[in-house]
């Protein structure tokens, strides 16, 4: 199987570690197999000249549609698809009045792999073709989440939640066979990282929901899993909430801050991802930067949840990396254009007071190259660049009456961007095209009914 072109308009991240993209009107994506049979990028640019390079090439016509890199959504919890929009004063009755509630649901395995199917279809009808999630203490729940991705041939990572105290009965890991509750969960999820991690495009995260709900032995035992791993990524809450800040202080008066709990247990390393880091100070910020952790930016569900705003400059003068994050049941919506829209507000009314205006080619990495390059997946995914992946969404600028009136009457490439992000939604969302293997493309699977 050889290569194969799209010509459209196309939009990259040429310095993936800058938030600044390059727009091609008359462009040629050109895809082809790697060694392991999986597409990738092979050339990105001007439909003229790489069309004059590979004039046997197949090539898909896509007049008037954007190719655009997959987002990339580093913090969502599956078994939250049904707590979406329920209100509270505030994180901690959200959990207890809605959350806990509905994650006890996922002990039934045909509950989760239907939950599984669903939130897959959603992830990948927004766009998303990456995805960093929670699922919950079942081990049923991980398997679930992990078989469907599989299926789709989606890149994602999730792992057992970890949660020995401070929840429900039912929802916290359980003892087993001659182990107790601590040792089963670091053993179950140890079996889960020999099953899935690395299995094709599938990661694990060893996954503490948050310091507060696991006991001093908890956390230690998944630091040492972490050491033992140092491949896996890591996933947990930090710094969400004022009352969340304050238990946490008061259950580990040891350590120097909340976010050096983490640390203290050996939880703070590259692959490290920590969803929110609203309430940091200097301290905070300077153990993100050294430890090599990022920052799931959460803006729908910070504003919802009214949790704070997350510290765009402090974090840029800091030098810690972050990107964007639905965080679905908190956060309010899949659609990565939802997300995007809620950053700028949040840069507009942050600490920083210099109300900043974020730009849209920034707000389009955070949630694509940025991301990928804070997950530690710079080069593999959330880019076009020529050996990335070959995961894209298909944009089609007049998907709305207003979409179309507004796209058309774009001079630049910041005004269509923005035009995008606000006005956009999952009908923007045409297509989603995930790196398929050689022999998926060969009728395993057909690309166009993936999803
Ligand atoms: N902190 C601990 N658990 C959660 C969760 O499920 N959602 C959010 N937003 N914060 C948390
Ligand atoms: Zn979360």
């Amino acid at each position: 199987m050889s290569a194969r072109g799209y010509r459209a308009s196309l939009l990259w991240f040429p310095d993936p570690a800058l938030p600044v993209a390059q727009w091609e009107e008359d462009g040629l994506l050109v895809v082809a197999p790697d060694a392991q049979g999986r597409e990738v990028v092979q050339a990105i640019g001007d439909w003229r000249t790489l069309s004059a390079l590979n004039c046997r090439l197949p090539v898909e016509h896509l007049p008037g549609r954007i190719i655009a890199p997959g987002f990339v959504d580093m913090h969502v919890h599956f078994p939250q698809i049904n707590v979406i929009g329920s209100p509270a004063d505030g994180l901690l009755p959200w959990l207890e009045n809605y959350t806990f509630p509905e994650e006890q649901r996922f002990a039934d395995p045909a509950y989760c792999a239907e939950a599984a199917t669903f939130f897959v279809d959603e992830l990948l009808r927004n766009g998303v073709s990456t995805a960093l999630a929670f699922a919950t203490t079942h081990s049923s729940s991980v398997s679930a989440l992990f078989a469907e991705a599989e299926r789709r041939g989606m890149r994602l990572v999730t792992g057992l939640c970890l949660m020995d105290r401070h929840a429900p009965a039912a929802l916290l890991n359980q003892p087993g066979v001659g182990r107790d509750a601590v040792e089963h969960s670091l053993w179950e999820s140890e079996e889960l990282i020999q099953q899935w991690h690395g299995k094709d495009r599938l990661g694990y995260a060893i996954t503490p929901r948050f310091a507060p709900t696991s006991t001093d032995a908890q956390l230690q035992g998944a630091g040492e899993l972490a050491a033992r791993y140092p491949d896996v990524w890591i996933q947990s809450h930090v710094a969400e909430n004022q009352d969340e800040i304050a238990w946490a202080r008061e259950l580990f008066p040891n350590s120097s801050s909340y976010l050096a709990t983490y640390a203290d247990f050996g939880l703070l390393r590259e692959r490290a991802v920590y969803a929110h880091c609203i309430h940091f100070d200097a301290a905070d910020r300077a153990l993100m930067r050294s430890s090599g952790a990022a920052a799931a930016v959460c803006p729908t569900s910070n504003l919802f949840l009214a949790s704070g705003y997350f510290d765009y400059a402090g974090a840029d003068a800091a030098g810690f990396a972050y990107g964007l994050a639905s965080d679905v049941g908190g956060g309010t919506s899949f659609s990565p254009f939802q997300t995007m829209l809620a950053a700028y507000y949040v840069g507009r009314e942050g600490r920083s007071k210099a109300g900043l205006s974020l730009s849209p080619q920034h707000l389009w990495w955070q949630h694509t190259a940025g991301a990928a390059r804070a997950m530690g997946l710079q080069g593999v995914v959330g880019n076009l660049l020529p050996g990335c992946e070959a995961d894209f969404v298909v944009l089609q600028p007049k998907a709305t009456p207003l979409l179309a009136r507004k796209t058309q009457l774009a001079n630049t490439l910041d005004e269509l961007l923005f035009s995008l992000i606000v006005l956009g939604d999952d009908r923007l969302i045409e297509r989603t095209v995930l790196a398929c293997t050689v022999a998926e493309r060969a009728g395993l699977w057909q690309a166009a009914g993936r999803f």
